[in-house]
């Protein structure tokens, strides 16, 4: 947090100087596979602060271990939707979501470094401002969430589209919420709340019921939208 601390607010540049925005992750998927990107800066490039040994492990074994671990476990689900049988689908689902958010947010996690800082530009100021109050009480939340994420897990500065709000958030683990950063297109509700009192504890015949209500058209109108991003 020190280079965060010690920043100032720079204005934006010309319009015309800035890149196109996007949520691309440049090098985590080529050729329908996910692929380890390379580091935005040298390994040596964030010392002190953070050493080249620990962030070369990091990146080439414990990233690239979640790259692997993603393309094999979408492979694995190809095979089972051939054969049918989906006994292996509840461990298979969580390799996927536990993979694929290891995979999602360390690219996030290498581009939220840069050497020295950076400072933020003037309207995203004012957004966090906006919310928060001050960017120092933002960043004095995203530190004090970060610090107490209970066991491991993630600190999370996120926007949250339908309030249009900033948001900071804690990830416990990084599995128990699918991938960060997708975007939901239909979902179904399997809290005991959602069927208990019609279904009982027979989820299967909820799930059932709600695959004949499934609004595929809305899914639709979403994804069209999402590829948009
Ligand atoms: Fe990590």
């Amino acid at each position: 947090m020190a280079a965060m601390a010690g920043a100032t607010w720079a204005q934006e540049g010309a319009a015309t100087t800035q890149p196109a925005p996007s949520l691309a992750l440049d090098g985590a998927f080529k050729d329908g596979l996910y692929t380890l990107p390379k580091l935005p800066y040298d390994y040596d490039a964030l010392q002190p602060e953070y050493d080249a040994q620990p962030l070369k492990i990091h990146h080439t074994k414990h990233h690239a271990g979640y790259v692997t671990g993603l393309n094999q476990t979408l492979e694995k689900l190809q095979e089972v939707r051939k054969t049918g049988d989906y006994a292996s689908v509840q461990a298979l689902s969580r390799n996927l979501a536990f993979h694929g958010s290891g995979h999602m947010l360390h690219c996030l996690l290498w581009h939220s470094m840069t050497p020295g800082g950076k400072p933020m530009p003037a309207s995203f100021a004012k957004a966090v401002e906006a919310d928060f109050g001050t960017v120092e009480a933002m960043q004095a939340q995203f530190a004090a969430a970060t610090t107490k994420v209970e066991a491991s897990g993630w600190g999370v500065l996120a926007y949250e589209p339908v309030g249009k709000k900033l948001l900071v958030l804690q990830a416990e683990r990084h599995q128990d919420l699918a991938i960060w950063g997708v975007v939901p297109l239909l979902v179904c509700d399997v809290w005991e709340h959602a069927y208990y009192t019609q279904y009982a504890n027979n989820r299967g015949q909820w799930v059932a019921a709600f695959m004949k209500l499934a609004n595929w058209d809305f899914a639709a109108q979403r994804y069209a939208a999402a590829v948009k991003i």
